[in-house]
């Protein structure tokens, strides 16, 4: 099987983040599954060029570097903390930017990080329906973990740690599934016999 092109994406804008140590382990997970070539972005690597545009064509080459990135994944693992019980605005922001057609029928996993529990089901009732809206393929586990779960910048929950394990192994399965389907396909196109 040819690699796979899985892409991270974190909104956190401070480093080191909760938010984009979640995205990795999960993209890890997956990496250990699936061949892949994993590619982390966060807000910190877009810059201060992603805010003020209004449109694609206003993005600075570092953001625009990360929504070309996006839509082109094979499958993507997304993140973001909670901002006021909700998505940060600049992950939505990101996303706005994004071609309504690029991600239809894209593994996505999902995942959110908070100061405590109040804001779990945000991953539920604000990112799936926003990949919903995108038509992707979004993992059954989403992920959320609070400031608890967290030690000396690492996962420390065995509960959070199953969780990012059983996304990243769904993740995979989705994305190797749709890798076998297009290569007959592929193969068609290229003319091999
Ligand atoms: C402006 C702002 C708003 C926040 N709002 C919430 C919130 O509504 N609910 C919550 O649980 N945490 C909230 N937090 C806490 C962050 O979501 C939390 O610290 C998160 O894990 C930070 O992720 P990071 O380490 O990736 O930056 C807020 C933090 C900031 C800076």
């Amino acid at each position: 099987m040819t690699r796979l092109r899985l892409v991270g994406f974190s909104a956190n804008i401070q480093r080191p983040s909760k938010t984009r140590t979640l995205v990795e382990a999960i993209a890890a997970e997956a990496a250990v599954r699936v061949p892949v070539d994993v590619r982390i972005f966060d807000l910190v690597d877009a810059g201060p060029g992603l805010g003020g545009a209004f449109s694609r064509d206003q993005l600075s080459l570092p953001a625009r570097r990360i929504v070309e990135a996006v839509e082109e994944a094979d499958a993507l693992v997304v993140g973001t903390p909670v901002y006021k019980g909700a998505y940060t605005g600049l992950f939505k922001h990101l996303f706005d930017l994004v071609s309504p057609e690029a991600l239809a029928g894209k593994p996505v996993a999902l995942a959110a990080t908070g100061g405590g529990s109040r804001h779990a089901l945000v991953v539920e009732h604000s990112l799936r329906p926003l990949f919903g809206f995108f038509t992707a393929l979004t993992v059954p586990t989403a992920v959320y973990a609070s400031d608890p779960d967290f030690r000396d910048g690492g996962l420390d929950s065995v509960v959070i740690r199953q969780r990012v394990a059983e996304a990243g192994a769904q993740l995979a399965a989705l994305a190797g599934a749709r890798a076998a389907e297009a290569a007959p396909l592929a193969r068609v196109a290229g003319g091999a016999r």
